[in-house]
């Protein structure tokens, strides 16, 4: 064959291929390469084309399903082959096709064999057939690509389902959460509600008690007036006085637990300054064993003192966190003075207070040489209005106080115990 008419076979070639392949490339001039009559399988069952018309039809619906796609595809040639008389030939070639969608990318094979006739100086594709190896049965998935969405979108509802299922057990779980914040909050408040009210009941009883005695003493007294029985009067008198001593006493104690829930429900007035820690601690130190000796002169205890001198200055609301040492350290005066009055041989009262500085936090630490708690104190040692004192002697507020005020500057409170320690 003459190079120029050779040319013109492998141009009409190149050219049906783009058409089919290339879904940018140009349709224009496509009767110049596409006979009339041409027939044609294409790779679906019913990609079955009869005519020019049919071959437009088909290569626009291929462009709207390709649309978006990328298509490159690779030749590997199995025929090229001119009849005798050079007015037909036969070109076959396996095909690699590659189509990327979305970041993905899909791989296909085709089979293609091509026949063109020379008609008129130029070769026309008169025939030709494509398949691939894979089925593909429907008129609208030539490319197979339709079933491969189909796969992938039931893959993506199935993820979508188990993710609205885990979100519906998230939201389930945050509810359950707040409702056992809720619930836990309104238990809390029913038993402080409780508490209050128990606290406050027991003084006013005296209140109430003594008071109506001191009318009852006043009735009497009017009598011992009348008789001018002077003894009687002055008798009286004396219990009267006792008496109002006594409303005195037990009113001071509603006011205690009513200053130290007042003190719970406000928030703290105080700014936070920067303090030396170890000043602070040795301080209340001071505060808390004084304070003890002045009601009690024959209490006294061993300090001990361990202070990290490497810790400065550290921002705190010094008045607040100095509430919690001393109530820290009255605690424990408390406990070692109780254990001193059971006479135990050798045992030596001794109180310790220490600060360390470690790489994010400072840890105050008070210790004693006590009794210990129980469990079932430690239960409740943080619970407002938890006290093991006699009447009169704690409101039981000051753990819980000082718990919130730990809380509140980012810390937390802590307790070790051992119960029924050897004597130091
Ligand atoms: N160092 C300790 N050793 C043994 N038990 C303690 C110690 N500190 C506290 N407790 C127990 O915890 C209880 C609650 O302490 P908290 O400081 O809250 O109240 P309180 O001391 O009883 O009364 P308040 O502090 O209001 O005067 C105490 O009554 C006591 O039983
Ligand atoms: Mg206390």
């Amino acid at each position: 064959m003459n190079p120029s008419k050779e040319k013109l076979l492998n141009e009409a070639y190149q050219k049906f291929l783009d058409i089919g392949l290339s879904i940018d490339s140009s349709m224009d001039n496509l009767e110049v390469y596409i006979d009339k009559d041409v027939m044609g399988y294409g790779t679906t069952l019913d990609e079955k084309i009869l005519s020019f018309s049919g071959f437009r039809e088909l290569m626009h619906r291929q462009r709207e399903q390709s649309e978006g796609l990328q298509m490159e595809w690779k030749l590997n040639p199995v025929l090229r082959r001119v009849l005798p008389q050079e007015n037909a030939a036969v070109y076959a070639d396996d095909i690699l096709l590659k189509i990327t969608m979305a970041h993905e990318t899909v791989e296909m094979r085709l089979r293609c064999s091509v026949v063109m006739e020379f008609k008129k100086d130029t070769w026309v594709v008169i025939h030709w057939h494509a398949s691939k190896p894979e089925a593909v049965t429907s008129e609208e998935d030539t490319f197979g690509l339709e079933e491969w969405k189909t796969k992938n979108e039931a893959l993506e509802k199935k993820v979508a389902e188990k993710t609205a299922q885990l979100q519906q057990s998230l939201n389930d779980l945050k509810a359950t959460q707040a409702q056992l914040i809720q619930s836990e909050k309104m238990a809390s408040l029913g038993e402080l509600t409780a508490g209050i009210a128990h606290e406050i009941q027991n003084p006013l009883n005296f209140v109430n008690n003594f008071s109506e005695v001191s009318i009852e003493l006043l009735n009497e007294m009017e009598e011992a007036i009348l008789k001018s029985d002077r003894d009687e009067i002055n008798a009286i008198s004396t219990d009267i006085k006792q008496n109002l001593e006594k409303i005195n006493h037990h009113g001071k104690r509603a006011d205690a637990i009513v200053r130290g829930m007042l003190q719970h429900s406000q928030s703290s007035t105080g700014k936070k300054e920067p303090t030396d820690i170890n000043a602070l601690c040795d301080e209340y130190l001071r505060l808390s064993y004084h304070g003890l000796r002045a009601k009690d002169k024959s209490f006294n205890a061993t300090i001990k003192t361990d202070f990290d001198n490497s810790i400065g200055s550290i921002k705190i609301i010094p008045q607040d966190i100095g509430r919690v040492i001393l109530n820290l350290l009255t605690n424990a005066f408390y406990v070692v003075n109780e254990k001193k009055q059971q006479k135990i041989e050798g045992y030596e009262p001794t109180v310790s207070i220490s600060t360390k500085k470690s790489v994010d936090k400072i840890e105050i630490r008070v210790s004693d040489n006590g009794n210990g708690i129980p469990q079932k104190v430690l239960d409740k040692i943080f619970q407002p209005f938890f006290t093991t004192k006699p009447t009169g002697q704690g409101t039981g507020l000051g753990l819980s106080l000082s718990y919130d005020i730990v809380k509140a500057h980012g810390g937390e409170l802590k307790v070790e115990t051992k119960e029924a320690r050897r004597p130091w």
